[in-house]
């Protein structure tokens, strides 16, 4: 079982990452003065709010208030779960996470056993297709070959009803396993079978090659539905996964353009044929969840479809769900095939080229949109236009603000004459916050300089004095330094880190994104006029509370204490304290 990542891990890992190199390979970013920025991943904007400061290791949008470390942007951007993310940018920059306590009772996130059985299966899968000579006949006969065999870890479910539970499912626990991961189905009797037998099995894969779950084809059309998929599981939901985007993936380093088909055999075809950019849907319309991964994935979609009635209905449904994610920069495309042929048996006749070329004639996202909304209605006639209108503002308001969608409204008043009025998208109307929106108390400036350059740690002499002032956040300052001070080099980002599962944890990514004015020099300075103030403030606090009590009531320590007190000149610049 995964058990902890330890914090010093953490630390190793955001030292060694930079943010900006993160973000930049995901979102591409532009220098701004000692910050980097780029129009906001999180929500629709025209003019960029986000911005990424690498002295700090930090990103913050200033439009939706999304904010944090690299963990954090990989957590939000590729929905990912901490010790995802952590083992992602690890990944990237070559360690290793320890984990301790491995044995720990931990099994919330913990799906690594789960992962570890489907990857069994698929071996096991594997190792049954060459046994078979039905199956492998019939690969033949789809025109397989072993390398793409071999890539999509391609595998054969025997005939009998226990082949994995016997291989794989050899105690409780794994028996347990095997259902959670939907491997095993039981009838009204309670007895477990296998779920796919007699099926030509294709793992699906999660965006880091694991296996998550399998669709299996049977050999003849006669034996029951063609495809059967894995269930929806731990691991597995069928509306966010696609099919093939992991070895798209590792086709690819920089990918243009990406192409959504309806079937695995069609990916697989394109695959094989050496257009290594194809993906599916897992026998489910195209959701918005699907379009942002693709749109991640490449700035151009193209959605292809069989040309019949059933196609046409799809490609209008991947439409809705990419209007609003059709931010500037991002284009959706619709490729129609002649009626009876699918990718697969297209770029079998037509080979790479002749497929290409259909990719470069797809139909702009605009044209279909325009084509489809009036096929039925006469634009010479007002009632006519009056409906294309009807229709079109709806859909065009659902596109993100920018260029393409005011273009869109240009062409729906060219085409009708009606003005789109469009309700201005509510998220880039909100009014901007700009920097600062911290209110500047005493402590929280001292935190805020301090997590600006956490260095001046070393330089505070311990015991704190300020300690002493009774104020909110006085002592998450003490921690703050002590945390800096036991480790040397600690990045203002690794600082936050430290607080991740602290109800403070907001507020300190607040003071961190909060914009200090001035050179580093002058805000050390700051800082120690801060800490020096707190401490007079501490004095005139404990004076007044003396003062409060009966002086009969007070110990012969606090006659002596007050005694001092009254002696110690406090500066007149205290008095607004
Ligand atoms: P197709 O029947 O077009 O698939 O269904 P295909 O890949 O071209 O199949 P071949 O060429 O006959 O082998 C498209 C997709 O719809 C889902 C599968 O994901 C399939 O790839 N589907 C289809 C099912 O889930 N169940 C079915 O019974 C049929
Ligand atoms: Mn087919």
């Amino acid at each position: 079982m995964r058990g902890r990542i330890p914090d010093t891990f953490i630390d190793e890992l955001l030292a060694r990452v930079d943010i900006v190199d993160v973000i930049e390979r995901r979102v591409p970013l532009k220098k701004a003065g000692r910050e980097w920025t780029a129009c906001c991943p999180f929500h629709n904007e025209r003019t960029p709010s986000f911005y990424v400061t690498p002295a700090k290791q930090f990103f913050h949008c200033f439009g939706c208030g999304a904010h944090g470390s690299a963990i954090k942007f990989l957590m939000d951007y590729e929905r990912l779960e901490f010790p995802d993310a952590v083992e992602e940018l690890a990944q990237s920059v070559g360690l290793k996470v320890p984990y301790e306590g491995a044995r720990d009772n931990a099994p919330r996130e913990d799906k690594t056993d789960l992962y570890a059985m489907l990857d069994a299966a698929t071996h096991w899968y594997e190792g049954e297709l060459p046994k078979s000579v039905e199956a492998k006949a019939y690969c033949l006969k789809r025109g397989l070959d072993a390398d793409t065999i071999a890539r999509f870890r391609i595998g054969w479910a025997p005939a009998g009803f226990d082949g994995v539970i016997r291989s794989l499912g050899t105690s409780e626990r794994r028996m347990q396993l095997l259902t959670e991961a939907g491997m095993v189905a039981s009838n009204e009797r309670g007895n477990k079978y296998d779920r796919f037998r007699e099926r030509l099995m294709f793992p699906i894969l999660d965006r880091r090659g694991r296996v998550i779950a399998f669709g299996g084809r049977v050999l003849q059309s006669e034996q029951g539905p063609k495809y059967l998929n894995s269930p929806e599981t731990p691991l597995f939901h069928k509306g966010r996964e696609l099919f093939a985007l992991w070895q798209v993936k590792q086709a690819n380093s920089n990918l243009a353009r990406i192409v959504v088909v309806e079937g695995y055999m069609d990916v697989i075809a394109l695959h094989q044929a050496g257009l290594p950019i194809a993906v599916a849907t897992l026998g489910t319309a195209t959701t918005p969840e699907h379009t942002e991964v693709l749109f991640r994935a490449a700035p151009d979609v193209v959605f292809c479809f069989d040309g019949d009635r059933a196609g046409r209905a799809a490609a209008w449904k991947a439409l809705e769900s990419a209007l609003p994610r059709l931010r500037d920069g991002r284009q959706a495309y619709f490729l129609f095939l002649p009626e009876g042929e699918d990718p697969d048996t297209l770029v079998r006749k037509e080979s790479k080229e002749g497929f290409e070329k259909r990719l470069r004639e797809a139909t702009p996202l605009s044209e279909y949109f325009f084509g489809e909304l009036s096929h039925d209605v006469d634009t010479g006639s007002i009632d006519g236009r009056a409906r294309l209108a009807e229709r079109a503002r709806p859909l065009i308001a659902r596109l993100p603000d920018g260029a393409f969608r005011d273009l869109m409204a240009q062409e729906l008043e060219k085409r009708s004459g009606a003005r789109a009025v469009l309700e201005p998208d509510p998220v880039a109307r909100r009014p901007v916050q700009r920097p600062v929106a911290v209110q500047r108390s005493l402590v929280r400036s001292a935190i805020s300089l301090l997590l600006a350059q956490p260095g001046i740690a070393d330089l505070v002499e311990k015991p704190y004095s300020f300690l002493r002032l009774q104020k909110p956040g006085v002592e998450l300052l003490a921690e703050l330094l002590d945390t800096a001070r036991s480790r040397p080099g600690i990045n203002p980002a690794m600082l936050v880190e430290h607080f991740a599962e602290r109800a403070e944890y907001a507020s300190l990514q607040k003071l961190m994104a909060a914009t200090i004015v001035g050179e580093p020099e002058v805000q050390r300075t700051e800082f120690f006029d801060a800490l020096a103030k707190m401490e007079r403030e501490a004095l005139t606090q404990r004076k007044a509370e003396l003062m409060a009590k009966e002086r009969s009531h007070l110990t012969e320590e606090e006659k002596a204490e007050l005694r001092d007190l009254l002696a110690i000149r406090i500066s007149p610049q205290l008095s607004h304290l």
